[in-house]
């Protein structure tokens, strides 16, 4: 009887700083992670590789740490990509007729895909998205109106990057789409949320209604900035002021105790004396006020029709920050919630959000037969058919 071949997918996600790959086997039609490897990045600015011999050392030592704990070695990835240089254009026509007020068929489309003709040089669409919902008529649909593009410069040096890693880019997924894969339910996106990604170098925020990506912006803005304000406002060196924002607690967080000694909790145990906790409580909170009303200002300037009663998620590194979510509730008024990884099997750290999302993005996207294929004299030969023995003698277990 014919059974399962697991396939291999593998996510990575070369942040500002750090990179993140997750590799998961797809057995049985089910997803199953079976490595996870981190590494510090290096030569990538607000999401953009500079230097792709540079950062694909980096990316190597992620991507052996993944291969090493799943005990393959993997050849295909998806990669993510999200950066400050991302533009949302509109695409001019694009206007199709569909249904009864339509061709016959109701699936003419128009002979240019009036998409590209959007794209100026040097640009390419990394995601096409929606007409906006107020702009759509009933039976008169709009095609492709509006594409997220990025600098074809940044896409290159993303894939030569991977392939001096060893890899071959299977697609480049736009950040935001690939963790909503492993941060929202199909329920949240399907009633509307928005998600805000706090990285390093950059703030993405996008609003998914109806099941798709509907609304994104990039802001320059993360954690480096808090990084830089602690070190500048406290006379510090960057190792020590990430230090401080690692252990930040807000006061009503502190432990009951905590005093002008330093013998409390969080930013207590950081720093010693009261007026420079005050110090580094006004100056995480000017940056995060800073943060969450230009993200205010982002979603008010969407103008977006529908509701969001998903709220807003937060992900991204700086999402660990105590008090995060009071403060961006505080500012946007809206319930804000801080994002968990969905994932099977051992639950993940935050930093894996985008390169889980990629596998499961991908596994969404496999077609049937590729879920469950061939038969056991293949899955006997090659590497993947020991791994499918493994995974296979171990469930027997
Ligand atoms: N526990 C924590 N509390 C507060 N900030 C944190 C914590 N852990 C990490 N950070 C900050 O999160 C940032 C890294 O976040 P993340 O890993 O999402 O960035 P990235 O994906 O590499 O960058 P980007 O998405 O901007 O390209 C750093 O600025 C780091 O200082
Ligand atoms: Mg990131």
């Amino acid at each position: 009887m014919a059974k399962d071949l697991p396939v291999v997918l593998m996510g990575l996600d070369p942040g500002t700083s750090k990179n993140a790959v997750v590799i998961a086997l797809v057995y049985k039609g089910s997803l199953e992670l079976v490595g996870v490897g981190e590494s510090p990045s290096v030569g990538i600015h607000k999401g953009v590789i500079d230097n792709p011999a540079l950062t694909a050392k980096s990316v190597k030592q992620a991507l052996e740490k993944a291969e090493k704990m799943a005990g393959i070695r993997v050849g295909r990835v998806s990669v993510s990509y999200c950066s400050a240089n991302i533009e949302v254009l509109n695409s001019p026509g694009g206007l199709t007729l569909t249904g009864q007020l339509g061709s016959r068929s109701g699936k003419e489309r128009p002979a240019v895909d009036p998409a590209l003709a959007a794209v100026p040089p040097g640009r390419r669409i990394i995601k096409r998205l929606p007409a906006p919902l107020t702009r759509t008529v009933p039976g008169l649909e709009q095609n492709c109106d509006r594409i997220v593009t990025a600098p074809s410069e940044d896409i290159a040096n993303l894939i030569e990057c991977a392939r001096l890693a060893g890899l071959a880019v299977q697609e480049v997924v736009y950040s935001p789409l690939a963790s909503s894969y492993a941060l929202l339910t199909p329920a949240e996106k399907e009633l509307g949320t928005i998600l805000i990604d706090i990285g390093s170098g950059i703030t993405s925020v996008s609003i998914f209604n109806r099941g798709l990506l509907r609304e994104t912006a990039v802001l320059p803005l993360g954690g480096e900035h808090l990084v830089g304000d602690l070190a500048i406002g406290l006379s510090m060196s960057l190792t020590r002021a990430v230090e401080i924002l690692r252990e930040y607690k807000p006061e009503d967080e502190e432990a009951p105790g905590g005093n002008d000694d330093g013998a409390g909790n969080g930013v207590c145990v950081a720093v010693k004396s009261k007026n420079t906790r005050d110090l580094v409580r006004s100056i995480i909170e000017a940056r995060l006020t800073e943060i969450f009303t230009l993200a205010g200002e982002v979603i008010r300037g969407f103008d977006y029709p529908g509701l969001l009663p998903g709220g807003v998620v937060i992900h991204g590194g700086v999402s660990q920050l105590s008090g995060l979510s009071c403060v961006a509730e505080k500012i946007l008024q809206i319930p804000v919630r801080i994002g968990q990884l969905q994932n099977p099997g051992p639950a993940l750290k935050p930093a894996f959000a985008n390169a889980l999302g990629l596998v499961k993005y991908r596994f969404s996207r496999l077609p049937g037969e590729k879920k469950v294929s061939r038969n056991r004299q293949e899955q006997k030969e090659g590497f993947v058919g020991r791994v499918f023995n493994w995974l296979e003698d171990r469930n027997k277990r």
